[in-house]
């Protein structure tokens, strides 16, 4: 990774700007290996720092690739409108190096949203041509019906798509609570097929990208995780 100087390191951590993380530095709330640096142009190993700011400890990321999992009543658009966005719940400082949701979750649906400021990761995970499956759990107004995952699995006509959308997979959980698997990512997509099939969504909540299931990482709803490289190599492609 290579050496970096204190206060452009502190810049791309997401504590400020260059000029601000240099006053941070200069006024001592920076510490190495309980040091306090008070010199912004110290040039230091980037790999494997961990660095504390007003005593917290922070390790150096290039990158962070984090797992929520999304309460109701957030967006995951960046100027969210009528709920507070997604990052809000998150550190600022992860807001400041730009990290975005990946992908969309509705902000009604709850589960597994991942997020992450490297550009390449974000556009390969969102690729329609990245046929990673994505699992749902879908409450559903009416009970479920064979009919109903029959007609899921056998594809549903939507508006403004020019061919019927399938489901990977169906089953019915209980009476009223399907799990589905989609691999495409359009718009409102459960909610419009369910509609299509002839019931209605009542909640929804994404359960498992890939192989990487939220039940195993353990996060209460609004708690956050970063992903190691084992998590990450789970949410590629078969
Ligand atoms: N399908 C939907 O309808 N909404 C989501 O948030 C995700 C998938």
């Amino acid at each position: 990774m290579g050496k970096m100087t204190l206060d452009r390191i502190l810049q791309t951590q997401g504590f400020g700007t260059r000029k601000w993380c240099g006053e941070l530095v200069a006024d001592g709330e920076v510490c190495i290996s309980g040091q306090v640096i008070t010199d912004s142009r110290m040039p230091i190993e980037t790999a494997g720092l961990v660095f504390t700011v007003f005593g917290e400890p922070w390790l150096y990321r290039e990158h962070v690739y984090i797992a929520l999992n999304k309460p109701a009543g957030f967006e995951c658009s960046r100027k969210a409108s009528h709920h507070p966005g997604v990052l809000t719940i998150l550190p600022e400082q992860f807001a400041r190096r730009d990290v975005q949701p990946v992908g969309r979750l509705d902000h009604d649906t709850t589960g597994l949203l991942l997020m992450s400021d490297d550009g390449p990761f974000i556009h390969a995970q969102s690729s329609p041509r990245r046929h990673v499956p994505k699992v749902y759990q879908a409450t559903t107004h009416d009970p479920v019906t064979p009919e109903l995952l029959a007609g899921l699995l056998s594809g549903v006509k939507l508006h403004d798509e020019p061919a019927p959308l399938a489901a990977s997979t169906c089953r019915a959980v209980d009476a009223h609570l399907i799990e589905i698997v989609l691999e495409q990512g359009k718009y409102h997509q459960v909610k419009r097929m369910l509609a299509a099939a002839g019931n209605h969504c009542v909640a929804l909540r994404r359960t498992q990208i890939g192989g990487l299931r939220l039940d195993q990482l353990g996060l209460a709803e609004g708690e956050w995780c970063y992903l190691d490289d084992a998590q990450l190599a789970l949410l590629k492609p078969d």
